[in-house]
């Protein structure tokens, strides 16, 4: 797996220090509040974990898994394939995200999650490419790891073709990997 990566853009040394600060961060935000921390599949499961365990305050875990219609012409329409089982009405939602893209996801995600009336919705991103922001998304993240450049990466959690998930770093694939 390695050989297909052209630079690594995060080490895991810089992602776990950055997941420590912001679990200092997090943990003064949600004291006494009992979140719910939703995660979106698949791609957050790496993320999710480490995160999870410097948010040093009560909490419930749940998941929300979507499928994407992304057609030629992707006007970015999602299905919720599996939703939260927690009640979060009046409860205080953090969602964590892998990558904060085009925003198609996270939009369709808190606009979902807002109709069951939480008490509060808060996004953590691992990453953000806002160069890649599909214009008219609004939304932004209030807590995010690191801004990254308009580049494909793969790794910790995130994939090219379902591959390069559990590699411990984030990555630039090679260009020729595309075309392979
Ligand atoms: P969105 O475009 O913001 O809706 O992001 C949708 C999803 O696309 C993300 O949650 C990721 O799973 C995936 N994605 C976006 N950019 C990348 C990337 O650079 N590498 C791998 N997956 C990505
Ligand atoms: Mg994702």
């Amino acid at each position: 797996m390695d050989k297909d990566i052209e630079q690594i853009l995060l080490t895991e040394e810089q992602i776990q220090n950055r997941i420590r600060e912001l679990g200092e961060v997090l943990t003064a935000e949600y004291a006494d509040k009992n979140p719910v921390i939703v995660g979106v599949l698949k791609g957050v499961v790496v993320f999710y974990a480490d995160m999870v365990r410097r948010i040093k305050v009560p909490c419930q875990m749940d998941f929300m898994w979507l499928s994407s219609y992304s057609g030629a012409n992707s006007t970015g329409k999602m299905l919720v394939r599996q939703d939260v089982t927690a009640d979060i009405a009046g409860r205080h939602v953090l969602i964590l995200e892998d990558i904060f893209d085009t925003g198609n996801s996270l939009e369709f995600t808190v606009n979902h999650l807002k109709e069951k009336n939480p008490a509060s919705i808060k996004i953590c991103t691992l990453l953000d490419k806002p160069e890649r922001r599909r214009p008219g998304v609004t939304l932004q993240a209030d807590y995010v790891g690191f801004t990254i450049p308009n580049a494909f990466v793969v790794g910790y959690g995130l994939d090219y073709n379902e591959k390069y998930r559990n590699l411990p770093y984030v990555g630039i694939l090679k260009p020729e990997v595309y075309t392979k």
